[in-house]
């Protein structure tokens, strides 16, 4: 039986059959001989995902002085039933990523079809005719409980099998980069010794050629850029392996205007990886405490925020949206945390820091359902039942990207509250996540497994109209800064919504004009770190006594003789009861 594997907009591509493999290579081959003929070094570059579609182009586009191509790349993915499609796709110039920088799709195009630097394949026999393997694989952590990142492990199969098949492949002169982000200790206590025994029974003295350098890729409107345009930090396990890391990044990267950090061990690179990104998922997970505080005392975080950022000392801190998403930030630190008992065998428990900034953020998300519980409590609308609208489905603004969003959290713990939830998001086709639950992002990975009541969820379709989104909708979560969300005008939303809704600011989207402007609609407002809405609303209800007062004083209440705003509370307008 043929087995089939869809892309994200349902193209249908089919699995090799066993004898297509020979083809493939006899493909590859023949492209080799040619690119080797025309002074090309061959690089191959295993898993196609976010990493390694977006540096599998940026090598194949890198040229000499004279703007002639010097590498020639083969990218190489596993032909599962979830990602086979990616070769196809990048086989016709079409990106498997989808991104908000265009230079991604340009570039793989480019690649493809007009320079012929980049081809994509399944046969892991490619490897024999490459000059560099960069690998960029997962390595996952799996968490088995909400909260607490201790109680997880690091899930190396996958890259320690792509080592494994690597060294049974590869020329042992061949260059092999790891950049997955990987357990500090890992090339050289754990791809080493594996590469080293495959070696060995294939009776090769040399040591392999073994490098780490992590990425430090951002998905989103400088993609590319912030591959080849950008800082990196190497080191290989030996000298050669260092000389020659070195010497590639050199020609790939823009190291001239980026300079390049060479390390003495890769565990420092690893390290290094790690240590960056604990470090700004903390100065994350700290503001979470300070959000509650300005939600109980009257504060507005954003503003204490934009006061803080003024001086140059302290202008990376940030408002933490609802949860700490992205596939790094939520997993590198407990990368950490288990390498050091797991590879180094340490028993002590020296990390605090890290793993609580984990935990914190992991579940930040959960308090957006209680402002949303509270926020139609005061509408007098129970939260079972409500139909809630989620603007954002990804971790962060203008990307496509959902692993680990908070709103995923978000949609969960409301549906376990009975709410009925609809999602909009203009980057997003489908929330593999909800989706394919059951498989996605991998069958032990679902957050499924932490909430009850999520069955429902499969059917969870992204909307992509807006207008048609908010139809009827209870509550609306403002749950990324997509730059759609940034100007949408609280008299339309209403309008379109039908009535007065709960708004839910989850990321300081809506500045003091819009909060009053929805208190004046009759809306109910609340927001992660945004404790003066309360002070706006008690403006807004003031407001409406002294005007009702005032028209209740006029001899004569014609309508040419009431202002604009005592015309709309005469009309009906400004639902807000006095009471409230
Ligand atoms: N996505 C990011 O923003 C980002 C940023 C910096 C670093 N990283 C790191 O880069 C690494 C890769 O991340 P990603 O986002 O590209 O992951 P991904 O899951 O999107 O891609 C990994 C790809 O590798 C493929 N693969 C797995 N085993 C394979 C094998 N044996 N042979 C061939 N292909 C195989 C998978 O099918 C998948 O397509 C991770 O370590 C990640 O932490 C990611």
């Amino acid at each position: 039986m043929i087995e089939y594997s869809f892309s994200p907009t349902g193209e249908k591509f089919p699995l090799p059959a066993s004898e297509d493999y020979k083809n493939e290579f006899e493909r590859l081959k023949e492209l080799v001989n040619h690119q080797r003929a025309l002074g090309r070094e061959i690089v191959v570059v295993m898993g196609l995902g976010f990493v390694g579609a977006v540096m599998a182009a940026v090598v194949a586009d890198v040229t000499d002085e004279e703007g002639n191509p010097t590498k020639f790349v083969i990218g190489m993915q596993r032909p599962s039933v979830r990602s086979h499609w990616k070769i196809p796709l990048l086989n016709k110039g079409i990106s498997p990523v989808s991104a908000e920088d265009p230079e991604v799709a340009l570039v793989i195009d480019r690649c493809v079809k007009k320079k012929e630097t980049l081809t994509a394949t399944y046969t892991y026999d490619t490897l024999k005719l490459a000059d560099v393997v960069i690998v960029d694989v997962q390595c996952d952590y799996l968490k088995e409980s909400l909260g607490n990142v201790q109680n997880g492990r690091a899930e190396m199969e996958a890259l320690e099998e792509s080592l494994e098949i690597i060294a049974q492949n590869i020329d042992p002169k061949t260059l092999v980069l790891i950049e997955t982000t990987v357990a500090p200790g890992t090339t050289e206590q754990v791809a080493y010794p594996i590469m080293k025994k495959v070696f060995k029974r294939r009776s090769i003295d040399s040591d392999p050629v073994l490098a780490h350098s992590f990425e430090r890729v951002m998905p989103g409107k400088n993609y590319v850029a912030s591959i080849r345009d950008f800082w990196r930090v190497c080191s290989g396990v030996n000298e050669e392996a260092t000389r020659r890391v070195e010497k590639f990044l050199k020609e790939v990267i823009n190291t001239e205007k980026y300079p390049l950090t060479v390390l003495d061990r890769p565990i420092e690179s690893e390290t290094t990886k790690i240590v960056e990104n604990s470090f700004r998922a903390t100065i994350l997970a700290f503001m979470d405490e300070w959000s509650l505080f300005a939600e109980r005392n009257g504060v507005d975080l954003i503003k204490v925020i934009n006061a803080i950022k003024v001086r140059p000392t302290h202008a990376n801190i940030l408002f933490p949206g609802p949860g700490i998403g992205g596939y790094c930030l939520p997993k590198d630190g407990g990368l950490g945390l288990w390498a050091y008992r797991h590879i180094h065998g340490f028993e002590d428990d020296i990390f605090k820091i890290t793993p609580l900034a984990i935990d914190i953020n992991d579940t930040r998300a959960l308090h957006v359902a209680q402002l949303t519980r509270d926020a139609l409590r005061n509408m007098g609308r129970p939260i079972a039942s409500a139909d809630i609208l989620v603007l954002g489905a990804s971790y962060r603004e203008d990307v496509g990207d959902t692993r680990y969003s908070g709103s995923e959290l978000i949609v969960r713990r409301l549906t376990e509250m009975g709410a009925e939830l609809r999602v909009h998001d203009p980057y997003v086709l489908h929330w593999w996540e909800f989706e394919k639950q059951d498989e996605y992002p991998a069958s032990s990975h679902s957050l499924r497994s932490f909430f009850r009541g999520q069955e429902k969820l499969k059917d969870l379709r992204i909307e992509q109209d807006l207008k048609k989104a908010l139809v009827d909708t209870d509550a609306v979560i403002f749950a990324v800064r997509h730059k759609h969300y940034l100007d949408l005008d609280p008299d339309e939303v209403m309008k379109s919504a039908g009535g007065p809704i709960a708004v839910i600011d989850c990321f300081g989207i809506l500045d003091d004009e819009k909060i009053r402007r929805y208190f004046e609609l009759g809306c109910e407002v609340k927001g992660l770190g945004r404790g003066h809405v309360k002070r706006i609303k008690d403006q807004v209800r003031d407001r409406k006594e002294q005007l009702l007062l005032e028209i209740s004083m006029k001899d004569e209440k014609s309508e040419s003789r009431l202002s604009a705003e005592q015309l709309e509370v005469l009309n009906g307008g400004w639902k807000l009861k006095p009471e409230d």
